[in-house]
């Protein structure tokens, strides 16, 4: 099955149903529950990479609705760290939805704060963070985007940085198309993840666009995973 990167998610369009995009939104937490493996990934990645004895920061690029920016502040309190969680998403539709949820779960912005913004504005601002990552957000891209980036990341981490994705199988297809069938007409989930299966990388692929110092792993069945660590050697 070859990459249709011509394919364009629905929700990516500024003039989409705002009701469908709203329940889209709503409906994340559900999808990434079952499908991102987001809490393996942060027992495994992010944890480590919190520092003891002050604030651990973590940025979520191309946050989306927020649920596993909230679930970063949840996991790491539990875990008696305190932590302070950037999401941003150039998109105003997610960033109101995020506020909206944050405010909501009763997460304030001591812990949580989102912005409408891009990676480079950040980079521009000297940001600097402990945890970088992303969710669902590689295949969205086009291949300057995919550079950029994978450049912004690298600047903006001191620890790690994990770009979480889906991996391109046509079991995924089935298997996704099935599972999502009852949310079929109240959202954009089932034909944008169809869509975003079709957009997204195969292992070799991924290993194939990621420049020098960067890991292409994979995690379970249907995950790709691009992790990046920087070191006083590597860090621009
Ligand atoms: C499929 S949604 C994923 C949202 C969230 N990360 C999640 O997993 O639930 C993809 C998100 O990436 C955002 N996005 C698209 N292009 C982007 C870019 N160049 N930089 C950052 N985010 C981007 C979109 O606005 C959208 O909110």
């Amino acid at each position: 099955m070859q990459r249709d990167i011509a394919a364009i998610e629905k929700m990516d369009k500024p003039d989409c149903d705002p009701t469908m995009l709203e329940r889209t939104y709503a409906q994340f937490p559900l999808v990434n529950r079952f499908v991102s493996g987001w809490r393996s990934v942060y027992l495994k990645l992010v944890r480590p990479a919190l520092p003891h004895g002050r604030t651990g920061t973590i940025l979520d690029i191309g946050c989306g609705g927020g649920d596993i920016a909230m679930n970063m502040v949840r996991w790491a309190r539990a875990d008696g760290y305190n932590v302070k969680v950037l999401g941003i998403d150039p998109d105003p539709r997610a960033h109101d939805f995020a506020s909206r949820a944050a405010a909501a779960a009763g997460i304030g912005p001591e812990n949580l704060e989102f912005r409408q913004a891009t990676s480079s504005d950040l980079v521009t601002e000297g940001s600097i963070f402990d945890v970088v990552f992303s969710n669902h957000v590689l295949h969205h891209l086009n291949q300057s985007q995919l550079a950029g980036i994978l450049a912004d990341t690298q600047s903006l981490t001191q620890g790690i940085a994990i770009h979480s994705d889906i991996r391109r199988r046509r079991s995924a297809l089935v298997f996704f198309g099935l599972a999502t069938l009852p949310l079929a007409r109240s959202s954009f989930i089932r034909c944008d993840g169809l869509t975003s299966i079709r957009r997204s990388f195969t292992p070799s692929e991924l290993g194939r666009v990621l420049p020098r110092g960067w890991e292409a792993h994979t995690a379970g069945a249907y995950r790709n995973l691009a992790i990046w660590r920087a070191t006083p050697r590597t860090r621009p």
